[in-house]
């Protein structure tokens, strides 16, 4: 709290709004009471004014492209840490201790099962169906599995269901996947890391021992730790806002992978890597360059722009990093990864990208290593959806844990009809 305040003058009147600081970043107009002292509203639509809560998790500064998680820099996390210290960070605020980390990497992985009847579950869908609506179906139905740890005023049951959602992420994601391609689901095997474990689930069979590669395990660790979280985004966002009616942690995140599938939001990594194979070659690049720019075509570049971002993404300089290096490991030759190079180096040197500070974005690369490792394109937001989950967790429990929360319940600027009275069809 600062002792400064700011003054709205409304018809003579003047009413003062304290100014909040937090540790960092933009101060805030504390504008609670302008309704009941002004009888108006903020109009603020898209909220790219509007700070919905206080949080301890992440920071973010666009205009210098940082990103910090319970203040340690993104790239130093993606380089040294492993996910579960990354999740035990995001959910506790302090890089565990060895004890900690053993404790909470043993109770992760003791849920990593899921109940037998959601292998069941599954049998309704379609092979073909996408793996994000399958997510959506099946982590919404989590709650008809675990009622025992529902109740969100118990701080137990909210670690326990906390716990349940970390675990048992890459074991939905990897069934779903099992099952577009109608092999079958493999269980869990808790001697592996969490991603190891997940590639395991994914890429083996029943028929013959799965090596993890040392090479693959590693780039997912990274691309798993710049997934986890990233401050008030619009799915996370959503997570708060259905937490904030009192709903069981399990809808909260299903309801937040619905909005994560968006192609403006989490959906870009697999909209970035079909538009980079859409171009083909380098040589076409100018034609979608001028597309992006075309107001009157709705095409914009997947993987470029942000919110937030008004520099690089620092994810996606990592990323971007990994694709190399990864590729190069792998031994393959990707000409859309020279694709992305090259519309990266023309965007940044275009007017039209420069004056609306567009750069690339966490989703423009991570495709490129998805894909070399073996993902189908329609998998990608499932993985952002698995990494996510700690962030969505974390930022949930903080939720139900501050005093200030309560339902969140936005009002609007009314535009439509005034009263009119009902008129019977055949006078109208
Ligand atoms: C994620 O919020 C988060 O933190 C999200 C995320 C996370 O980790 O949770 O970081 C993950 O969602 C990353 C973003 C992935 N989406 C895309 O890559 C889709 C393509 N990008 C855009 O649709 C857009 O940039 C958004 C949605 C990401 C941001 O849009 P904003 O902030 O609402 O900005 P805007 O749409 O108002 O665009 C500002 C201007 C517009 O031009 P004008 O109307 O001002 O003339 O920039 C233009 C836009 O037309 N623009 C683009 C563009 N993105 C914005 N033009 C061409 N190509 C683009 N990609």
């Amino acid at each position: 709290m600062t002792d400064k305040s700011v003054t709205l003058g409304v018809n003579g009147s003047n009413f003062n709004y304290p100014v909040l600081d937090g540790t960092v970043g933009p101060e805030v107009v504390d504008i609670r009471k302008l309704y009941a002292q002004t009888d108006m509203f903020t109009y603020d639509p898209g909220f790219t004014s509007t700070a919905s809560c206080e949080s301890k998790i992440t920071y973010i500064d666009g205009e210098a492209g940082i990103l910090l998680h319970r203040g340690y820099p993104i790239d130093q996390l993606a380089e040294q840490s492993t996910f579960m210290e990354v999740a035990y960070l995001l959910l506790h605020g302090e890089l565990p201790k060895k004890g900690e980390l053993d404790q909470f990497t043993y109770t992760i992985s003791r849920h990593t099962m899921v109940h037998e009847q959601l292998a069941t579950f599954y049998r309704g869908f379609r092979r073909d169906a996408h793996p994000m609506a399958v997510l959506c179906g099946v982590v919404g139905a989590l709650s008809a599995f675990y009622h025992d740890s529902t109740d969100i005023t118990d701080p137990e049951q909210r670690m326990i269901a906390s716990h349940r959602l970390i675990a048992k992420m890459p074991t939905l994601v990897a069934m779903a996947y099992k099952y577009t391609l109608g092999q079958p689901f493999l269980y869990p095997d808790n001697s592996l890391t969490y991603t190891g474990n997940f590639l395991r689930m994914t890429f083996g069979v029943p028929a013959e021992p799965y090596v993890v590669n040392p090479i693959i395990e590693n780039a997912m660790r990274r691309i798993f730790i710049l997934h986890a979280d990233h401050e008030q985004n619009a799915s996370t966002s959503t997570v708060r806002l259905a937490g904030s009616s009192g709903a069981n942690p399990f809808a909260c995140i299903a309801a937040g992978i619905a909005c994560l599938w968006g192609p403006a939001h989490g959906g870009a990594n697999e909209a970035a890597l079909n538009m980079l194979r859409e171009i083909g070659d380098v040589k076409r690049i100018p034609e979608y360059i001028a597309r992006a720019k075309d107001k009157d075509d709705p095409f914009r570049l997947m993987g470029f722009g942000h919110r937030v971002y008004k520099n690089f993404d620092p994810r996606a300089k990592v990323m971007k990093a990994t694709a190399d290096e990864v590729l190069a490991e792998l031994n393959i030759k990707d000409p859309v990864l020279d694709v992305a190079k090259e519309l990266e180096h023309i965007a940044l040197n275009d007017e039209y990208f420069i004056e609306k500070k567009l750069y690339p974005n966490v989703d423009f690369y991570s495709g490129v290593i998805l894909n070399a490792i073996g993902f189908p394109t329609d998998m990608f937001t499932a993985l952002f959806a698995l990494a996510r989950t700690v962030g969505w967790v974390a930022q949930w429990n903080e939720m139900i844990a501050d005093p200030d929360q309560k339902i969140g319940r936005p009002r609007q600027l009314y535009v439509g009809a005034t009263q009119r009275d009902y008129v019977p069809c055949d006078k109208r």
